[in-house]
């Protein structure tokens, strides 16, 4: 069984690999119609997008935060599909409510967080966190703290939430400064802190241990955004950052990020139990959705990720969070020696770089190797280690010509 398993990822790789050998297809998109279109415009339609997706694979991929798949994350996401349960009746669905429980105590246990639920990315995460911010809170306050470099998934769940955000300065590498934060929390009392692992720009880390502190003084709900960061959380170098961590309200991660998982693949984690957003008539259902945003889903956000860890374990998942963040530092190390650019390395796998004025990198932008971004209000470029295909050799060989 073990052995037909691993020759039907084996295949799958291959298959996989295979796809980047395949010739250009021209873009053609046959018309919706009464009729099946045609077999032939179908094909060149369904090659263009197989190549489309070949950019994740690249080595020298580094433009956004999208990883490649490996072959036993794509037979997970197939598994749900053919699946196709829905886990607001687990008692119809007793091996996937298992699993899932199973997922969740794990992903609990590696967090320190007390309570958990599958969630279809971090935007929805961190409305979720805030919602239930709102839901705990004990006076009329509504206002949410969090750094200018912070996702803009922040600004949007206020103003759904009709929240009032206030953002708070950042020294040069993107991290919110303490003492501005404590400050404005003193002319206005807090309802939330929202701090980050991993901004989005920079990949920055927050000073937690202050943002917890300040959020316990003024009695108000701390979130840890840790949608690209909390992938380091497996790595023992970090475990003091997540013991820190641990001491929030809540916590989101995106595996479909930092551990190279298909989307959507979410988990918000937190400390206490939800309150009941609503109440409702939903005598249907066996476990009505009542405590989140979601309602019906199956094993999409975690058959994927389980099938990883059973075929591959934890040691594998870690080796490529290790080795994404070891080529992160190998392409600043080179820029530092071989320029005089402006280089910052994050720690969670994200270089930046400003290079002299006369130095245009748009070609490598507009062929998605490098992205532009805003950090500490200044242009850079961005290089994002999500995949582990990607080498910092490979991301030299494109920059080499700007030097
Ligand atoms: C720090 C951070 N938080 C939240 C998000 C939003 O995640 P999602 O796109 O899964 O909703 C992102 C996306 O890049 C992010 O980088």
């Amino acid at each position: 069984m073990r052995d037909d398993k691993a020759n039907l990822l084996v295949e799958l790789q291959r298959q996989i690999d295979q796809l980047s050998t395949m010739e250009d297809h021209p873009l053609s998109f046959p018309d919706i119609s009464d009729h099946p279109c045609d077999n032939t415009r179908l094909q060149s339609t369904l090659g263009a997008l197989i190549n489309e997706g070949d950019l994740h694979r690249a080595d020298n991929w580094a433009a956004h935060m999208t990883p490649c798949i490996s072959a036993s994350s794509l037979l997970g996401q197939l598994l749900a599909g053919i699946h196709n349960g829905n886990l607001l009746s687990p008692q119809l669905y007793p091996a996937l409510a298992k699993i899932e429980q199973q997922m969740i105590g794990w992903l609990c246990q590696l967090f320190q967080q007390q309570h958990g639920h599958f969630i279809a990315g971090s935007s929805y995460a961190n409305m979720e966190a805030l919602w239930q911010a709102k839901q705990h809170s004990k006076d009329a306050s509504r206002v949410v703290y969090t750094s200018s470099a912070a996702h803009y998934s922040i600004a949007k769940a206020c103003q759904i939430l009709d929240l009032k955000l206030e953002t708070i300065a950042t020294n040069d590498y993107d991290q919110l400064l303490p003492d501005a934060l404590q400050q404005a929390c003193t002319v206005q009392r807090p309802l939330a802190i929202v701090a980050t692992i991993g901004t989005p720009a920079a990949g920055a880390i927050d000073p937690l241990a202050d943002c917890i502190r300040i959020s316990q003084q003024f009695e108000s709900w701390c979130h840890i955004d840790a949608a690209w960061g909390g992938a380091l959380s497996i790595l023992p170098g970090y475990k003091t950052l997540f013991d820190t961590a641990s001491h929030a309200d809540s916590i989101c991660f995106d595996p479909h990020k930092g551990w190279q998982q298909p989307k959507p693949a979410s988990i918000l984690l937190y400390q206490h139990p939800l309150s009941p957003m609503l109440s409702a008539d939903t005598s249907y259902l066996e476990r009505p959705p009542l405590l989140n945003f979601h309602g019906s889903r199956g094993g999409e956000f975690f058959l994927p990720l389980w099938l990883t860890l059973m075929h591959s374990g934890i040691d594998d998942l870690r080796e490529q969070v290790q080795q994404r963040l070891q080529q992160a530092n190998s392409l600043a190390k080179q820029l530092q020696k071989h320029t005089d650019w402006h280089v910052h390395q994050s720690e969670t796998g994200i270089v930046c770089f400003r290079p002299a004025s006369s130095v245009d990198l748009t070609d490598l932008v507009n062929q998605r190797i490098l992205s532009k971004a805003k950090v500490a209000g200044q242009d850079v470029y961005r290089a994002v280690f999500a995949s582990s295909n990607t080498r910092a050799n490979a991301v030299i060989a494109e920059l080499e010509p700007y030097f």
